[in-house]
């Protein structure tokens, strides 16, 4: 890939950034949904370190995650980014996209305007091996937890996955899911302490004891937002 190319890409997370879409849904809502440019880099070095050939991200909103998964893989030579979401057009009027297509990467990037429980599936079968993936769809547990069931599929054995806001108890408890009972392994990832987590799949999938649940969290896995009991 050329430096223009590359170039174009970083222009356009700057002017994200700095000035915001070209659409919100209300003042002050493109801080408090897009991830910060901190978590970005931290996002697009992962994801750089990978050199990915696909990358499967989940939820695209203002696009900013999906602007720095871009700049991944135009810096290694990447050729897909599959991102999923439903809402993109009722709730974003476009706007992720937008930036994403204003960034030069349309060559790279599709959108599917599907839930994640129906894309991901039909990915699966259609064949697609991702290297790695980026999960900020649905924070409601069952769909975090449905979405990392696919991606355990979709995603190459070894490869990574990334979770954002673990903060959250439903993303915490997924992800302790699949670090306790799955075998997936946390890993170092730079950005706002807490809020992203970086998991690597293991080599060969576990194939858990049905018989057998080990308890797997700590009710210290579900942060400040404690709010399920186990009596
Ligand atoms: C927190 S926002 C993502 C922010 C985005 N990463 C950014 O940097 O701007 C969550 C997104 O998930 C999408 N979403 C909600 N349910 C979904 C589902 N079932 N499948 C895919 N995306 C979903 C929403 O439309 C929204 O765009």
């Amino acid at each position: 890939m050329s430096q223009t190319r590359l170039d174009r890409v970083r222009e356009a997370r700057r002017t994200l950034a700095a000035e915001g879409p070209n659409w919100v849904r209300s003042e002050g809502d493109f801080g408090v949904v897009t991830l910060p440019v901190e978590d970005c880099d931290a996002i697009r070095d992962a994801m750089a370190a990978e050199r990915p050939a696909t990358v499967v991200e989940i939820g695209l909103a203002y696009g900013s995650s999906a602007l720095a998964i871009g700049e991944a893989l135009v810096a290694t030579g990447g050729r897909r980014h599959v991102i999923v979401d439903p809402y993109q057009e009722s709730a974003f009027r476009d706007a992720g996209w937008t930036a994403v297509r204003g960034a030069g990467l349309e060559g790279i990037s599709e959108l599917l305007r599907q839930p994640s429980q129906n894309a991901l599936p039909r990915l699966i079968e259609e064949g697609v091996v991702a290297d790695a993936a980026f999960v900020d769809g649905s924070h409601v547990f069952h769909q975090v937890f449905v979405d990392v069931y696919f991606l355990q599929t979709l995603v190459k054995p070894g490869g990574l996955v990334i979770l954002d806001d673990h903060w959250w108890p439903g993303v915490a408890l997924a992800s302790a899911y699949f670090e306790t009972v799955m075998g997936w392994t946390a890993e170092p990832i730079s950005g706002t302490p807490g809020r992203l987590r970086a998991l690597r799949l293991p080599a060969t999938p576990a194939t858990p004891d049905f018989k057998v649940l080990p308890p797997f969290w700590r009710d210290g896995d579900l942060g400040g937002h404690l709010s399920v009991s186990r009596s």
